[in-house]
């Protein structure tokens, strides 16, 4: 089984990516593979509304100039998709809604292609507004037929700079359950 998770930050291995190896550590710990694709630098275009993932219906973006293709597939393959973010304005990062909303069109083209697979939100912040880009990953997964996980609190925790994050001891303990929650759910699923 293996957990794909696709990180939205602008900011490499930032606090994103630390609560995301938080994650991935409790499920590692139940032999779960585990892959981190990070947006930083990538650049994802949003979507153009061509809607040519409707007419050619070949489970990939008409738009083959940036990361989103790759995505796509990684996300295809794997059993379970975690989406992380940082708040910026109290709102996804515009990385991951360009993921969010051709990826999603990609798979609403193609008879939802994540349907039934696990899905999870990851999100840091500074201070507020995470609970909003905690609700706008989960449409992403419950428009799309997928099963979510949730943890002990809503999946996030509080950092500005980098490595902050560990200090949330909540945070830190929110994500570590999350992790178990989505290796517990995998494996049901795939017994
Ligand atoms: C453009 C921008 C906007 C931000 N807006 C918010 C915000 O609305 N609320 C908040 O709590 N933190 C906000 N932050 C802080 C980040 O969410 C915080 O530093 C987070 O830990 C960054 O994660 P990263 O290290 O993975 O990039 C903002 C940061 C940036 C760069």
């Amino acid at each position: 089984m293996k957990v794909i998770a696709v990180n939205g930050s602008a900011r490499k291995d930032g606090n994103t990516t630390m609560l995301v190896e938080m994650v991935f550590a409790e499920l590692e710990k139940e032999g779960i593979e585990t892959e981190l694709f990070q947006l930083a630098g990538r650049h994802p275009h949003g979507c153009i509304a061509c809607y040519k993932c409707f007419a050619k219906k070949n489970r990939r973006c008409a738009v083959d100039t940036d990361c989103i293709n790759e995505c796509i597939e990684k996300m295809e393959e794997a059993d379970g998709i975690i989406l992380a973010s940082p708040t910026y304005f109290a709102d996804l990062s515009p990385e991951l809604k360009a993921v969010i909303d051709r990826c999603g069109m990609v798979s609403r083209a193609n008879n939802d292609m994540y349907r039934r697979k696990v899905g999870a939100a990851v999100v840091a912040r500074r201070r507020g507004g995470a609970i909003h880009v905690f609700d706008s990953i989960n449409h992403f997964f419950t428009i799309g037929q997928m099963i979510i996980v949730g943890s002990s609190y809503w999946n996030f925790a509080n950092g500005r700079d980098k490595g902050e994050v560990a200090g949330d001891e909540e945070g830190v303990q929110t994500m570590k359950n999350l992790g178990k929650n989505m290796a517990w759910l995998l494996k049901k699923l795939n017994s």
